[in-house]
Order: structure tokens, then sequence, then C-alpha cells
């Protein structure tokens, strides 16, 4: 049957069986969360009826003040979330020169060779990683512009600061937890948090070792009566309807909008991710000196081969490696670009905008769902 996009933003009295008790205290019609790097596709999300969530990691504080008034302005009347990465381990103020002087001469040297080994030009724009350092200085003005933004919901990615929660909790937001462990949950809990979202080894980005469909059902032993959302390796309807199974009220996704419209990928990073499959995807910490879920590339590669250093923590590692990848991202120099991507990126196969996504998810869901009733009726043998 051919669904139109239009067809998923139905009036919110409409009574759907989808729209479950968490959705209703959010005010929103599917329990589908996405999380994106694009005000456009984190928009996209919430007008196609789930909750957008805007990864504001890579914004400076005064930018991400200007990114949430226009996330509001392109979704004024549903609601919109913003995400940060807060680890707790960083350190309190340091400038970037600071941090450069202390990044050893053989990682400068790696970075150099790489430059001259795929004939990168050098960067004339900057990128977050040229310009900022992580660092709990920095954390505290981005924390700040989100408590006075008018989005509703706050979504801590790595660490949750109670400080930061109670900040952000007393400007009205309801906060949400990642979190890969029961001890992170418990963390979570302890710091304040409303609703939790059990991100399994499957998923792009910053991941742990304990995969999705072991983690939820213990991350939902561990919640105390909270919300819990499965993260991590879904693609489909069948594995949203497999996580309200498990208990969940609702999926996580984050790798399946990198093929949106919205996003705006173009040129040999869509087709590095559009070709991908799940086995095309691997952890490393030379992404940003945590364990990290990326698509393959010569970029990972080359921290595999002999020789190379290991990668440093964070933050040192995105200071040795920023200004590489802006050049890589500036050049679009094919091998080395490189996106977090999740075992799910085998479901991002051409480019569509986020209402069809959407709908499909929504569609797939009701189908998982209902092909499961002969299972609940009484059958003679
Ligand atoms: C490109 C990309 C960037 C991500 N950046 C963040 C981030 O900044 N903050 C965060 O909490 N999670 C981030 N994540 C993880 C997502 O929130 C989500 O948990 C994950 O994508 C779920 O697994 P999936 O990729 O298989 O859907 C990112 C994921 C991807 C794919």
């Amino acid at each position: 049957m051919a669904h139109t996009p239009e067809q998923t933003q139905q009036p919110a009295a409409v009574q759907d069986p989808l729209t479950n008790p968490l959705c209703r205290r959010l005010g929103i019609r599917w329990p589908v969360y996405g999380l994106a790097h694009s005000i456009e596709v984190a928009a996209a999300i919430s007008n196609a009826g789930g909750l957008g969530v805007y990864a504001a990691a890579r914004d400076g504080p005064d930018e991400l003040a200007g990114k949430l008034r226009d996330l509001r302005r392109l979704c004024p009347d549903r609601p919109v979330g913003v995400d940060l990465l807060l680890p707790t381990a960083l350190p309190g103020a340091v400038d970037a020169d600071t941090v450069a002087a202390a990044v050893p001469e053989v990682h400068k040297a790696f970075i150099d060779r790489l430059f001259a080994r795929f004939e990168v030009p050098p960067a004339t724009q900057g990128n977050f990683f040229s310009q900022y350092v992580r660092s709990q200085a920095l954390f505290e003005e981005q924390v700040e512009a989100v408590a006075q933004s008018n989005v509703e919901v706050f979504a801590a990615g790595v660490g949750t600061p109670a400080g930061t929660l109670a900040r952000v909790r007393k400007a009205g937001k309801t906060t949400m937890a990642l979190v890969g462990a029961a001890r992170h949950a418990q963390k979570a809990i302890e710091a304040g948090v409303d609703i939790l979202v059990a991100q399994g080894y499957d998923a792009g980005g910053h991941t742990g070792p304990i995969g999705t469909f072991t983690l939820v059902p213990q991350i939902i032993a561990a919640a105390q009566g909270r919300p819990v959302l499965a993260a991590g390796g879904v693609g489909t309807g069948a594995q949203i309807a497999a996580s309200l199974a498990m208990g969940a009220q609702g999926a996580w996704l984050g790798t399946l909008w990198l093929g949106t419209s919205e996003q705006q990928l173009a040129g040999p990073l869509a087709d590095k991710l559009i070709a991908a499959g799940s086995e095309d995807t691997v952890i490393t910490r030379a992404h940003s000196g945590k364990p990290c879920r990326v698509v393959r590339s010569a970029f990972s590669d080359a921290w595999e081969e002999p020789g190379a250093p290991a990668p440093l923590e964070m933050p040192y590692q995105q200071a040795l490696t920023g200004r590489l990848l802006a050049a890589v991202e500036q050049h679009a120099v094919a091998p080395l670009m490189y996106e977090a991507a999740g075992q799910s990126v085998a479901w991002v196969r051409e480019v569509e905008p986020v209402a069809t996504v959407m709908h499909r998810l929504v569609q797939q869901t009701r189908e998982a769902l209902a092909a499961l009733r002969p299972y609940l009726e009484a059958r003679s043998a």
C-alpha cells in the first residue's frame, strides 16, 4: 500500500494504540525518538510525530543558543529536545593551546603522515574540534544555553552530572540519560533523571560492551519505574515492536536519520553510509578517545596499523585530530571521511525525507505487533 508522509500527521486527539503513556506525557504521537546533529532533522522527526532531539555537543555556547531558537522556529508546535555530552572526568577549564602542547610529538607526526599520505590540503575553515576543547567550563556554558532555551527535553549523552540535571529540571525540562549498564542507570537515577535511554553495543556513537537486546531488560529492572527507551541497532518497526515487547516505552534511533534528505549528506560520505552493512562499522577510540562506533574508513584503519600510536584520552584525541578532520570534511577526502554509525546502518539504503522514514517505521511496528496476535489467541490443537 502506498502511503503519503502526511498520513502520519493525524490530530493528536485521535487515540492510537501506539500512542503510549510516555508519548502522552511528552505530547508526541509515536514512540519513536530520534537524535540528530542537524536541527532540520530533529525538527522533522518531531513534526512527523516522534520526538526529535538535537545533538548539540559540537556547538559552542553562543552558536548553541541560536541553533535552539532556530530549532523552535522549525518546530513551533511540537516538543523537541537537545542533547549534550557531559563526561565528568575532563579538565575543569583548559584552553586549546595548553591541550595542544600536551599532545605527544609522535601523535602529531602520525597526523602529519596522514595529511601527506592522503594528500589532504590544509583546512581554511575550522570545525568545533579545531576551535574548542571539551572541558567542564565549556559544558557549563552549553548547559546554561540549554536551560535558557525553550526546548522541552534535555538528554545527557555521556555522563549525568547531578548539578546539570538539577539546573535543567529547574528550568522546566524533562530529562533523559543515555546509559549502557545498570550501574550507569543507578547514577542517573541518583542525579534525578526522568527517563532512561538504554543504549546498547550495536549503537552508533559512544557505546559500551552490552548488546541492546541484553541491556534493555536490565535497565528496565534498574529503572525503579521510570520509562525506558531502547537504543542501538534499531532500523525497522519490527525492532520497535520488540522494544515495546521487552517493556521499553519506545525506541531511540540515531543512524537511520543520517540517510534522510533533511540531513543533506552528499558526496562520498553519503555513498559510504548507503553502501555500508552492519559489519562495516567498527568501535574505535580514534574518534574521541572513548570507544565510539563509526563507519569504517581509512582513518579508523590507520589507527589499527602496526606502529600506529594508541589514541589519546578525551579531550586530547580530538584536539589532535581536529585540524586533519576539518580538512578532510572541507575538501571531501573520500577515503578518510567517516561518521558515527551503528549496526543499523544496514537500513540506510537511500535518501528519503524524515516523514517517509517515520511513516514506514510506524507501519512496520503495527505489522509486527499484528503478526504476534496468533500468540495471544487460544488455538485448538
Ligand atoms: C552520527 C551520530 C552521532 C551521535 N552523536 C551523539 C551525541 O552527540 N550525543 C548522544 O547522546 N548520542 C549520540 N549518538 C548516539 C545516539 O544518541 C543513539 O543512541 C544511537 O545512534 C542509537 O543507535 P543507532 O545508531 O543504531 O540508531 C550519535 C549517533 C550517531 C549515529
